[in-house]
């Protein structure tokens, strides 16, 4: 079985994390959460009391944590200076800071370091997912493919994740949610985008199932 780098990117609530989870058990491969990073970053800053409405603050801050990705797709972890901060990164406070986080320039360069020396030291490969790893993370992956689906559907299937968690409604989530799409499709440094090399795929009216079994049929008709 060759090595392949499968970059997923597209906007929240598109089902990246399920598809790229399922796809990389499937085919035996590593799996990195790059959200997962942005947030752990975001947590530490609101945790050691960096304003983050303050890029200047965020940026002198920006390389002090130090952040370890666990790439098993079955149990994928994350840890901050040795803290497992899995739970919390999930949090509303986090998801609503770390669009603004995430567009530092400075945090954007330690956390794509970071991306790239795991994904090429991935022995059996990797799927990777995000909002820039096909335009900027990763510009020479074997596979890259674009996730989308309507705001309705991305709204529907966030509130369902949040779900017992938090209290969120259908209405605000579905707000919040392409206020952070805007935020992270605006910025300057590598903004949510499609490469232009990257295959669209429309998940509004497709179950997990299908979308998996698409994906994996592009990476074997990449080996
Ligand atoms: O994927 P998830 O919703 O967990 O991502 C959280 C946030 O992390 C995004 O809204 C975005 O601001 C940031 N992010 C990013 N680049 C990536 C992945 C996530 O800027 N490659």
């Amino acid at each position: 079985m060759e090595s392949v780098i499968v970059a997923i990117d597209g906007p929240s609530g598109t089902g990246k994390s399920s598809t790229s989870k399922a796809v990389a058990a499937k085919l035996g491969l590593s799996y990195l959460d790059t959200g997962a990073q942005y947030r752990a970053i975001t947590w530490w800053m609101i945790n050691n009391g960096i304003d983050t409405d303050d890029p200047a603050a965020i940026a002198t801050a920006s390389a002090k944590p130090v952040i370890v990705s666990g790439t098993d797709p079955a149990g994928p972890t994350i840890t901050v200076d040795g803290v497992d901060v899995a739970g919390p990164i999930r949090t509303q406070e986090v998801t609503s800071k770390v669009s603004a986080v995430s567009a530092v320039a400075e945090v954007r360069a330690v956390i794509t370091e970071l991306q790239r020396s795991i994904a090429l030291t991935a022995r059996q490969g990797i799927v990777v997912e995000g909002r820039d790893i096909g335009t900027t993370v990763l510009p020479d992956a074997d596979l890259k493919i674009f996730l989308t689906a309507s705001p309705e559907a991305r709204a529907a299937r966030r509130s369902g994740e949040l779900k017992g968690k938090e209290s969120a409604d259908l209405a605000s989530t579905k707000a919040a949610l392409i206020k952070r799409d805007e935020a992270d499709s605006s910025r300057r440094t590598s903004p949510l985008a499609k490469a232009d090399d990257a295959v669209e795929v429309d998940t509004t009216d497709l179950t997990l199932d299908q979308v998996v079994e698409c994906v994996v049929t592009l990476v074997e008709e990449k080996r």
